[in-house]
């Protein structure tokens, strides 16, 4: 196997971006390009500006100011970079279908395919082809028989590469993952990647198994994690009838080295772009194989994290008096997670959504979304006109103003900006009775307690 000297990624986004960045600022000899459909995306990318990446990752300008154009581009030629490179990563989307069989629970692999017929087109000698975007397991038989079926005649060997970073910590988590996972048939092929990572990753935390193990794996990982979320949450619930706080709870268990401490954060509910899709992935591949015990075991998962969402703006409109109609409720938050700017599956949306059916005005505050992406998600969800969505929900770019006159806040993201305000201040301008939502247990109870707010958090 020749040395790999340029690498493409065909993918410019969350999984791309970053993790193309930090190949190329850990192996200087290497050319990375990332290419992508996408225009506004590659033009952002290259941006002079780092505030303007397309991506919000703490850390990551400083990334790919160090990469950038000296071994790291970002292009919409896509052949060209198929053509030149030794090594081709698929880091596209793969999300859940939204038509035909499968719809609303396997994965769409339009896109993959896509890459793989412009791979096969394109190509005049010898590839390494590494799935990096998440796929059901088997996806790679699929993908070496387009390969080969509608190539040059050359040679593809097919490597699985989970990512498994997570928004918010993306550089910190590439910077020092807790294991690279390799899925390959060919062992040069295995070898050429995992001298890529081991730049700077100790061998003993580069994995390496079978195609179909690593693909599998990357839905479990995500599946066991979003478990978990789900596991406490449910336990948030039977904490608030009976007096027991979620908090201690999750604490006390965690201790016990069997079970862990993390990810035992009860919440509104889980968001992103991967644990939904991921699990409703799982649950169709069991299906799909008439595991119809292990698919409904999965899915309860979700079951139990759209209740929580449900839940959440229940809570808020039973607490005011069974209705919210022309009461004006600021969003602390729209972003699935602190320190990100992205929003896929956020549980504000759907809270949002359920407040808005019963005519509450919303006003929203987030440090790193825009109001336009806050209104594409809700026009998205299809439930009322624009001109409602408008109407019923603002977006404001300061929080005390989200806050000014306002019946209650909730709090739908963690960002640590939120425990730093002047809540005193924020009362005064607040109607009265203030309630406060916490559907991240962020703030402190005893502390608006004391100032005079009626406070509620999950799980309490
Ligand atoms: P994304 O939507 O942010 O980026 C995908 C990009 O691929 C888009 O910019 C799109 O324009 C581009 N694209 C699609 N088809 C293309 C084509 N034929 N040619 C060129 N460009 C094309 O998605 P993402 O969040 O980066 O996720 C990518 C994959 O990684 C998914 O399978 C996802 O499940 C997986 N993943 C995501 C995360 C995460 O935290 N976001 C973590 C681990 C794994
Ligand atoms: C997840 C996986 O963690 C990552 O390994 C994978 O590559 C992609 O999917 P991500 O979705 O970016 O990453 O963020 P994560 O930190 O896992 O959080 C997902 C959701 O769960 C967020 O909405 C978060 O707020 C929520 N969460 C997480 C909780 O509610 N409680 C917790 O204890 C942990």
């Amino acid at each position: 196997m020749k040395e790999i000297k340029k690498i493409t990624c065909i993918g410019a986004g969350y999984v791309g971006g970053p993790t193309m960045s930090v190949i190329a600022q850990k192996n200087p000899d290497v050319e990375v390009t990332v290419v992508d459909l996408n225009h506004a995306r590659i033009a952002a990318w290259n941006d002079e500006d780092l505030d303007k990446l397309p991506v919000y990752e703490p850390g990551l300008d400083a990334v790919v100011g160090e990469a950038r154009g000296r071994n790291l581009f970002f292009s919409t030629e896509v052949d060209r970079a198929i053509d030149e490179a030794d090594m081709i990563f698929i880091s596209v989307n793969t999300p859940t279908k939204t038509y035909g069989k499968g719809k609303g629970q396997a994965a769409d692999l339009k896109f993959i395919e896509l890459c793989a017929r412009q791979i096969a087109a394109v190509a005049k000698d010898d590839k390494i082809v590494v799935e990096k975007s998440t796929l059901p397991v088997r996806t790679a038989e699929a993908l070496k028989n387009i390969l080969e079926n509608t190539g040059n005649g050359v040679n593809f060997h097919i490597l699985s590469n989970p990512e498994f970073l997570a928004e918010g910590t993306a550089v910190t988590d590439l910077h020092n993952p807790d294991r690279v996972l390799i899925g390959g048939e060919d062992a040069e092929a295995i070898e050429a990647l995992v001298n890529v990572y081991a730049a700077w990753v100790p061998r003993e935390r580069i994995l390496t198994t079978n195609l179909w193990s690593s693909e599998l794996s990357k839905l479990v990982a995500n599946a066991f994690l979003a478990q978990r979320v789900s596991s406490i949450n449910a336990i948030s619930e039977l904490c608030e009838v009976t007096g027991a706080n979620v908090d201690e709870v999750a604490r006390a268990i965690g201790q016990d080295s069997r079970i862990g401490g993390k990810f035992l954060k009860a919440s509104v509910g889980f968001g992103g772009s991967c644990f939904q899709k991921d699990i409703l992935n799982l649950v169709y591949i069991a299906r799909t194989y008439n595991l119809y015990e292990v698919a409904d075991y999965w899915e309860q998962v979700i079951i139990m994290n759209d209740h929580q969402k449900t839940r959440f703006a229940e809570k808020i409109i039973q607490t005011m008096y069974n209705t919210v109609n022309g009461k004006h409720i600021a969003f602390l938050g729209w972003a699935f997670k602190k320190d990100t700017n992205d929003t896929r599956e956020s549980a504000a949306i759907y809270v949002a959504d359920h407040l808005l059916d019963e005519e509450a005005q919303v006003v929203v505050y987030d440090p790193k979304v825009s109001a336009e992406q806050i209104y594409r998600d809700l026009d998205y969800l299809g439930t009322r006109s624009p001109e409602d969505n408008r109407r019923l929900l603002k977006v404001v770019d300061n929080a005390y103003e989200a806050l000014d006159g306002a019946h209650a806040a909730a709090v739908l993201t963690e960002w640590d900006e939120f425990k730093g305000y002047d809540w005193a201040k924020i009362k005064e301008g607040m109607k009265r009775p203030s309630f406060v939502f916490d559907g991240r247990k962020l703030l402190d109870r005893k502390e608006l307690n004391r100032l005079g707010f009626a406070y509620y958090a999950i799980g309490e």
